[in-house]
């Protein structure tokens, strides 16, 4: 192929990084991008774009809830498709978009971006316990914290350290959770017998993030974003060549101009896998609430009862 033909879905923050990062690639051309806010982008309607230009591949950088839609006609087009974290708010768009990207046999990355730090491969898989923390400031957008619509910090933030863990430690058999405002912790049991923990909040001087892999021969600790570096137990690695969000996207550009679905740094079923154990994590916080927000409703009545026989108890 001569040169990839990109065009971008969503014109707002993520995508004017990636756009940045398509022009300083060789053999890539961004033709155009869509975005439904009017003055943003060549095209208004994606399904024009899609029409009008001759494409190779589409960038999804839409908010989560608006990823199936575009994602699935791009496959049924035969485009390949760099598609932003997570796959999709909800569990069924998820699975619709693998079943497309399956049957058109088409290339398909998701942007978990951690996978695309070069050191990873050298990182134990042996931890019996994974920290992760991920607590930072993070730019405004109008879905952010709307978990309806995939913006809730379990899919925005906690997903990234999810996949992460799943990434050195292998499948999930349990998760669970608990939610307050902008920050959340979340528990993750592996089937090798390791159990993780990721803990992410909104907090503009907060400590960014890292993961530590803790095991009986050492700990290693890995800086992530800005600098990409793992230190302990006699390693001390650092990411070579562009940061892991540029590597991710150069990745996908190779595997799409190679037509190889599976030369991608994170491929859509693993995507798919990580927003199952996101979403469980979810709805255990969820349902933990619940039966807590019962139990102090059921509570209340008795408790009024206690405050009532205390006052005739009370002499005068
Ligand atoms: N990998 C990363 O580190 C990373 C970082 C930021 C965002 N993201 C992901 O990228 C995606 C976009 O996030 P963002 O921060 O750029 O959001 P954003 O709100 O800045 O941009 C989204 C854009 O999509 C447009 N849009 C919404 N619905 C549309 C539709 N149906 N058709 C066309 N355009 C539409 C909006 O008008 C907006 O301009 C999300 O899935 C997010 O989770 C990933």
């Amino acid at each position: 192929m001569a040169e990839l033909r990109v065009g971008i879905v969503g014109a707002g923050w993520i995508a004017g990084t990636h756009a940045a990062t398509l022009r300083r690639l060789d053999g890539v051309r961004v033709v155009a991008s869509a975005d439904i806010v009017p003055g943003r982008a060549e095209y208004e309607d994606w399904r024009d774009m899609l029409a009008r230009e001759r494409l190779d591949a589409v960038v999804v950088c839409t908010p989560p809830d608006a990823h199936r839609a575009v994602a699935v006609a791009c496959a049924e087009a035969g485009l390949a498709l760099y598609l932003e974290k997570p796959v999709a708010h909800a569990f069924d768009d998820a699975r619709a978009i693998a079943a497309a990207v399956s049957e058109a046999g088409v290339v398909c990355a998701v942007g978990y971006q951690y996978r695309a730090i070069s050191f990873l491969p050298d990182l134990p898989r042996t931890a019996a316990v994974l920290l992760g923390v991920g607590v930072s400031d993070t730019m405004e957008r109008p879905w952010l914290g709307d978990r309806a619509r995939g913006g809730g910090m379990m899919l925005e933030r906690a997903s990234h350290l999810i996949d992460l863990e799943r990434a050195l430690a292998g499948e999930v058999t349990g998760a669970t959770a608990l939610e307050e405002g902008a920050g959340l912790a979340a528990s993750l049991r592996f089937a090798g017998g390791a159990l993780g923990s990721v803990v992410v909040g909104r907090v503009a001087e907060g400590p960014g993030w890292r993961l530590e892999l803790i095991r009986d021969a050492g700990t290693v600790t890995v800086e992530l974003d800005p600098v990409f570096r793992a230190r302990g137990a006699g390693l001390d690695l650092v990411h070579s060549g562009p940061p892991p969000v540029e590597r991710s996207l150069a990745c996908f550009v190779d595997a799409a101009a190679l037509g190889d679905p599976s030369a991608v740094c994170c491929r859509v079923d693993d995507g798919v896998r990580t927003l199952a154990v996101a979403l469980a994590a979810q709805d255990a916080a969820l349902a933990a609430q619940s039966a807590l927000d019962a139990l102090s409703a059921a509570g209340a009545p008795a408790a009024r009862q206690e405050r009532r026989k205390a006052r005739r108890r009370r002499p005068g």
